[in-house]
Order: structure tokens, then C-alpha cells, then sequence
């Protein structure tokens, strides 16, 4: 089992790459280590510079999302966490790449309609995006890659573009399998439940930020809309506020939803609301720490980041050297 995932570097993590993310990370982490597979996790740098950026900023978030990446639980002795600009194959994998996928492909991504839309400047590499994460993917002959559900159509996209050069130029990729969390794939905003949390677009007061104060993260959690009716039960489409919120709770207890719901069964959504902030306060406290204590080292963390670069290298080289050589480029002589 080779599990590979990404995470942009870039804005504040939020409960929601907790849930998607962070979260599915550390579980696929253990379960790789039992059997005696192995784990990449890649801090998705290059992937950030498709939408408005500023250099300083890009640094900052880079050290800023490895810093959460260990701090959620990641081991730099049993997975392989490094910065996907350290490993030029990946750049170069999705130039190659771009020759077996279609501009139609690329037009139909709905998260390319949403990030382009009433922007003034769409950059190339916004359109080009999902051809890079299907370049970060098989590089590693991943078998599992863990998403939140947001993700999904470029993991299809992926595999596609992934059969597609395997027929063309021979067999060279893993078809790789998405692998989405049962509860929680879809956290949405605390303000505006049909929305997905997230800090590029929706209202910022619904938005939990992985390193909000706990004062912050229970007033969030006391306004956050709710359904009429006053029955805590999980109907994402009749109660998309409460259900949004039975699902948190649940992703931070470690609870069933059916548990959830039992526990707070004629209770009122007020003091459901305050639980549900509380067991969240208690969730991030540790990370925030842990975060907190890697962020004063930096020069610990570049260097847990040099040790991931190296492995990671090591893994892909044969990928790309191997999709050169399909393509039918001359290599140089040695
Ligand atoms: P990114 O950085 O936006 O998000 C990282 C992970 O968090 C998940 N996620 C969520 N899950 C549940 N509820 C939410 N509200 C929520 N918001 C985000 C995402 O699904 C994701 O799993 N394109 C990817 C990065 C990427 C990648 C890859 C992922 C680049 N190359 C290769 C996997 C494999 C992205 O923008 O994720």
C-alpha cells in the first residue's frame, strides 16, 4: 500500500482540513506502517501560486502548513512529509502529463469554474491545476489517496489521464483509489451550511481556523446558524446546520452519529451548540500546542522537511525517469 496526499500551502487551515486532511492522514500513516507500506505527504507549494499570491505570504503558509502536518500527529520517522517544490519531478511530471489530458477534461472541473469565476486575472496554471495533482499522485505509484470530498473529480481526473498514457505509451502508472472519510468530507461553513468551510470564499465568522483562541472557536460555534425546529437529528438535506454540526461533533469525539444524536435527543440546539464548540476546543488545544513548540524551531522543521525531500526524491526519480523514456525522449548521454 503507497499512500500519497497534498495540502496547499496556503490561507489558515480550518476544521475543515482537519476533517479531510490532517485527520485521514495520521489514520492512513498507521495503517501503512501495519503493513509494511508506505506514506508520502506532500505540503502542495507549487500548487499555490494558480491563484493571487505574495511571495512572503507563500514562505510563511509553506513552514506554516508543515508545521501542522507534524503537529496532527504526522512521524517523520514512519511517513515521508517534504515540500513539493524541493522535488523538481514534479514540475517536470506535469508538463509530460499535459500531453494525455484534454482541454475539455480540464474545462469541466468544477473547482476551476469556481475559483475563476468574477476573477479579473485566471492564470494558466489555475486551469493547468489538476494536471500537476495527477502528476503528484503517480509519481509515487500511489495506491490510496486520502481526500476530503472536494477533491474527488481530480482524483477521477487522475485516474483517467493515468489510463489514458498507460495506453498510449505503455504501462508506466497505478491506477490509484480515492479514499474519503465516512463522517466529516464535507465540512461546510457554521454560517452558511450549503457552502463549504473554507477560508477563500464564505463568511469568515463561520469559518474555524485550526489555530482560532478557544474564546474565538466557541463564539463562532455560539452564532453558527441552525434549522428550524429544534430536533437534533442528521438530515443534510432537510437541516444542513445542525446535521453540519452532529458531524463535527462527531469528527471531534470520535463519536457515532447515531451516539451523537442519542446523547442530545430532546435536547436544545443552544447548549448543543456551546458542546459542540467545547469538544472542539479540547480537540485543537494539543495541536495548536505541538504547532506552537515546531514553528520556534524553524531550522528543526527545514531539516525533518530535508529528511522527507530525500525519500521523496528517491520515490519518484524511476516514475518520471521512466515516463521520459515512454515518451520517447532521447536522454543525455552520461
Ligand atoms: P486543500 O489544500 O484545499 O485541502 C487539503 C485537504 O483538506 C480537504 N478539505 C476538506 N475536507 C472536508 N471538509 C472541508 N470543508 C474541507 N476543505 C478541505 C481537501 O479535500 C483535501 O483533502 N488539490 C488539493 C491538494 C493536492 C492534493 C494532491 C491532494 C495537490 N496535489 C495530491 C491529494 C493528492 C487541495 O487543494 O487540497
Amino acid at each position: 500500500m503507497r499512500i500519497f496526499s497534498g495540502i496547499r500551502a496556503s490561507g489558515d487551515k480550518t476544521l475543515g482540513n482537519y476533517s479531510g486532511g490532517f485527520r485521514q492522514y495520521v489514520a492512513t500513516q498507521e495503517r501503512a506502517v501495519g503493513e509494511g507500506g508506505e506514506a508520502f505527504f506532500c505540503v502542495v507549494d507549487l500548487h499555490s501560486i494558480t491563484t493571487p499570491f505574495e511571495p512572503e505570504a507563500l514562505r510563511e503558509a509553506t513552514l506554516s502548513v508543515a508545521a501542522w502536518l507534524f503537529a496532527t500527529g504526522l512521524d517523520p520517522d514512519r511517513s515521508t512529509v517534504f515540500v513539493q517544490s524541493h522535488i523538481r519531478a514534479h514540475a517536470e511530471a506535469a508538463w509530460l502529463l499535459g500531453a494525455a489530458t484534454s482541454f475539455g477534461e480540464l474545462r469541466r472541473m468544477t473547482q476551476f469554474k469556481e475559483k475563476a469565476e468574477g476573477q479579473e486575472f485566471v492564470s494558466a496554471g489555475l486551469f493547468n491545476y489538476p494536471v500537476l495533482m495527477a502528476g503528484d499522485i503517480l509519481l509515487y505509484r500511489t495506491t490510496v489517496v486520502p481526500i476530503g470530498d472536494d477533491q474527488r473529480q481530480h482524483l477521477e481526473l487522475t485516474r483517467d489521464v493515468a489510463e489514458r498514457f498507460n495506453q498510449r505509451f505503455g504501462e508506466t502508472f497505478v491506477i490509484p483509489e480515492g479514499e474519503f472519510p465516512e463522517v466529516g468530507a464535507r465540512i461546510k461553513n457554521l454560517q452558511e451550511p450549503d457552502r463549504l468551510m473554507s477560508t477563500t470564499r464564505g463568511a469568515p465568522q463561520g469559518v474555524v481556523r485550526m489555530i482560532d483562541e478557544p474564546d474565538v472557536i466557541r463564539a463562532k460555534f455560539k452564532t453558527a446558524v441552525t434549522d428550524s425546529g429544534r430536533d437534533i437529528v442528521h438530515d443534510p438535506e432537510a437541516k444542513p446546520g445542525i446535521s453540519n454540526l452532529i458531524e463535527i461533533m462527531a469528527v471531534a469525539t470520535g463519536a457515532e452519529i447515531g451516539d451523537v444524536e442519542a446523547r442530545y435527543d430532546g435536547a436544545g440546539y443552544g447548549g448543543f451548540k456551546q458542546d459542540v464548540g467545547e469538544a472542539v476546543v479540547e480537540l485543537l488545544a494539543p495541536f495548536q500546542q505541538r504547532y506552537r513548540e515546531l514553528r520556534a524551531d524553524e531550522a528543526e522543521l527545514r531539516r525533518m522537511l530535508a529528511v522527507g525531500a530525500e525519500k521523496a526524491s528517491v520515490a519518484s526519480g524511476p516514475t518520471l525517469e521512466a515516463m521520459y523514456d515512454r515518451m520517447g525522449f532521447v536522454p543525455p548521454l552520461r
